[in-house]
């Protein structure tokens, strides 16, 4: 089987990256945006062709979320027109695409989990031009599989918990928002995951879209408190408001996600969000 990765420098790229020489039977490509620019058809064409893949994972995208606020055209270009592309690619080449969506396209205001068939009114460009991108490739013709996921966090990269990790030991207090409710995402557990459904896909091919992100909920201001708490750091934590903070984009307040579409496919409960963190503290000590 033969995998191709777009965005392989980004935080998901790196972690498929990491785990490769567990799998194999796999031969792999792994395409920086240098290398294979998802807005650039020709060279996009001409990198796959010459590869020839059973499968592309995208994990290219423009995720700068506040930024998106500003440069909405920079956001569309990358989140809606390069999937666009490769998915076109995709279709024409017969290559299965597994795409990577986010909890932003949702944005509403339950009290229940949210479900993959959920309406979509995403409020943030970011969460917009990730939409954008879903109906583009859903519409395209392309064999796909979409996820979608909520906080993504892992030893790679910048995300929440290394920032934790660095301001945690230099600051006495934090504040940090605490009425946004959602689930952390350890991303090897979906990047294996992710390579275990492929394996089911080689004996039945269907286009799905599936939450994804690890079991319970919680808040951030919770997340960085257990964060510290297993790394024993006595940095403060002061919860406040969405508002209080005052990020540029706005932010789902529940992005809590049901995950059994995926857990059915899997035959496995994915791991409460806890016990992923507590992997991924470990690892980055022995990283270290
Ligand atoms: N991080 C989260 O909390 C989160 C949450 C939910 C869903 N997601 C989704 O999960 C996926 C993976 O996220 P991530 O955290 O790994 O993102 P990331 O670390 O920002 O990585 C994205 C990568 O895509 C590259 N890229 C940007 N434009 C490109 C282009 N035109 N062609 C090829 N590559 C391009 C970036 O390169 P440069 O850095 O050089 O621009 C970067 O290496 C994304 O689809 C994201 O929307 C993320």
């Amino acid at each position: 089987m033969r995998i191709l990765v777009t965005g392989a420098n980004g935080q998901l790229g790196r972690q498929f990256n990491s785990l490769h020489n567990s799998y194999p039977k796999i031969i792999w490509k792994f395409c920086s945006k240098n290398e294979l620019d998802i807005t650039d058809s020709n060279s996009a064409l001409n990198v796959v062709n010459s590869f020839n893949p059973d499968y592309m994972i995208n994990c290219a995208a423009y995720t700068a979320v506040d930024k998106a606020e500003e440069n909405q055209n920079a956001a569309f270009r990358v989140n809606e027109y390069g999937v666009s592309i490769l998915a076109q690619i995709a279709k024409e080449s017969g290559i299965h695409l597994i795409h990577y969506s986010t909890d932003y396209v949702y944005d509403l205001l339950k009290n229940t989990p949210l479900i993959e068939t959920d309406i979509c009114q995403p409020k943030s460009i970011y969460g917009k031009s990730k939409r954008a991108g879903e109906i583009a490739l859903i519409n395209s013709g392309a064999s796909y599989t979409i996820y979608r996921v909520s906080w993504l966090y892992s030893s790679y990269n910048n995300n929440f918990v290394k920032t934790m990790l660095k301001l945690g030991s230099s600051r006495n207090e934090l504040k940090i928002v605490n009425d946004q409710i959602g689930a952390p995402t350890y991303s090897k557990n979906l990047a294996e995951d992710t390579l275990k459904v492929i394996s089911g896909l080689q004996v039945n091919k269907t286009n799905e879209i599936y939450n994804y992100c690890n079991g319970g909920q919680t808040t951030w201001a919770e997340f960085a408190e257990r964060i510290f708490h297993h790394k024993s750091i006595s940095c403060k934590i002061k919860g406040i408001s969405t508002e209080e903070y005052g990020a540029p984009a706005p932010r789902p307040k529940w992005s809590v996600m049901n995950t059994l579409k995926i857990e059915n496919i899997l035959s496995a409960k994915l791991n409460h969000w806890e016990e992923s963190l507590v992997e991924c503290l470990e690892e980055l000590d022995a990283m270290a």
